[in-house]
């Protein structure tokens, strides 16, 4: 079981000896996409549910930091943050939030000044969580700037760290610090989850899962009419609210039961699932939204009929927008092609699983 570690662990008490002039670092981090849907929190971050997702191989934030020792000492972190080479200050205010959160747990940051620039793999507004890719990155950054300020730190606890920085930016980031099955959020036959930074899935995987495609139906790619932060709190009143907290424990124990035997069926079953009961969420929050497009719900009965047809592994989810995600083992990758056909005016977004 791996190590378990507090809020209190993750803050920093010691002084710096010394400053550096200038620092920079350059990382990475991918997407992912949820499988058991985080949907509904509590406090700071704190899931309302444990959620299970798959990291994306191609699709990253690429993020560039400099950092030059400011002779102010500033009480709050100055920065700028350029997008695809352009400043963004839509970005910098939620970028503020999330220092400001995380000031306990790295007070080093405010002894610089800071530049960022970052960009993505993957086309804007194309249904991949950006924000997870991105608070993801800058928190692996953060997490750079730690270890060469403090060497010696033990590289698990890190490794969570860089995890639980991310939550504080964006929920869904935290399982985007690491690669392959990751779970946030504390669920009771999965030890070691917790609430505070994702785990990878502790159990071995069947080897019909290890290689997994996730190609994404660009079916809209305006930006979303209701945000996932007040999706979330939409869930607070939310009279399914306590249907949704027990049915998602036993969604979770079926999946992944089902990733460790190899049962592809009920995994494609769980997971559609969960992609419909997240929308059916919204469709039923007060106020009603649907993000769901006319083109998803025909994709999706055609994927149904497709599969009657074929008997192929197709699977679909969707994450809080209208594009679908076509989630199949690679040996129905000729399957997934002949099923993309019927679509040959939809641009796809062809990812795999890392
Ligand atoms: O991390 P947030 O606050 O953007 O919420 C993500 C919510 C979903 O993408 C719908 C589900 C999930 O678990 O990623």
């Amino acid at each position: 079981m791996p190590a378990h570690f507090t809020e209190e662990d993750f803050q920093i008490h010691r002084t710096l000896d010394s400053i550096p002039g200038n620092w920079s670092a350059k990382t990475e981090a991918p997407s992912n996409i949820a499988l058991i849907k985080y949907w509904g929190k509590k406090g700071l971050q704190i899931p309302m549910n444990a959620s299970l997702s798959f990291t994306l191989s191609r699709s990253k934030t690429v993020t560039q930091a400099e950092a030059v020792r400011s002779n102010s000492g500033s009480e709050k972190i100055t920065f700028k943050f350029y997008f695809e080479g352009k400043r963004n200050k839509q970005f910098e205010k939620k970028i503020q939030i999330f220092f400001k959160r995380i000031e306990p747990y790295a007070p080093y940051l405010n002894h610089f000044e800071w530049t960022f620039r970052s960009k993505n793999t993957f086309p804007h507004s194309s249904g991949i969580a950006s924000s997870a890719s991105g608070f993801a990155a800058l928190a692996k950054i953060i997490i750079q700037l730690e270890q060469y300020l403090f060497p010696g730190i033990n590289r698990d606890f890190l490794a969570y760290k860089t995890s639980f920085l991310a939550r504080l930016g964006s929920g869904s980031a935290a399982r985007s610090t690491a690669s392959g099955i990751q779970i946030w959020g504390k669920h009771e036959s999965i030890p070691g989850s917790n609430d505070l930074y994702a785990i990878d899935f502790p159990f071995p995987l069947h080897p019909d899962f290890h290689q997994m495609h996730d190609w994404i139906f660009l079916l809209d790619t305006a930006t979303k009419t209701v945000s996932s932060t007040r999706g979330h709190a939409l869930i607070d009143n939310h009279p399914f609210k306590p249907g949704r907290i027990q049915s998602v424990k036993k969604q979770l124990d079926k999946l992944s039961i089902a990733l460790q035997q190899g049962d592809t069926e009920t995994f494609g079953q769980i997971i559609e699932e969960e992609a419909l009961t997240l929308h059916a969420l919204m469709m039923s929050s007060h106020p009603a939204y649907i993000l769901m497009k006319p083109e998803t719900l025909d994709m999706i009965l055609k994927l149904w009929n497709f599969r009657k047809q074929t008997h192929a592994k197709l699977y679909f989810t969707l994450d809080a927008g209208a594009n679908l995600h076509l989630i199949f083992p690679q040996k129905d990758l000729q399957n997934a092609i002949a099923f993309a056909k019927q679509f040959p005016e939809i641009k796809i977004i062809k990812d795999e699983i890392l």
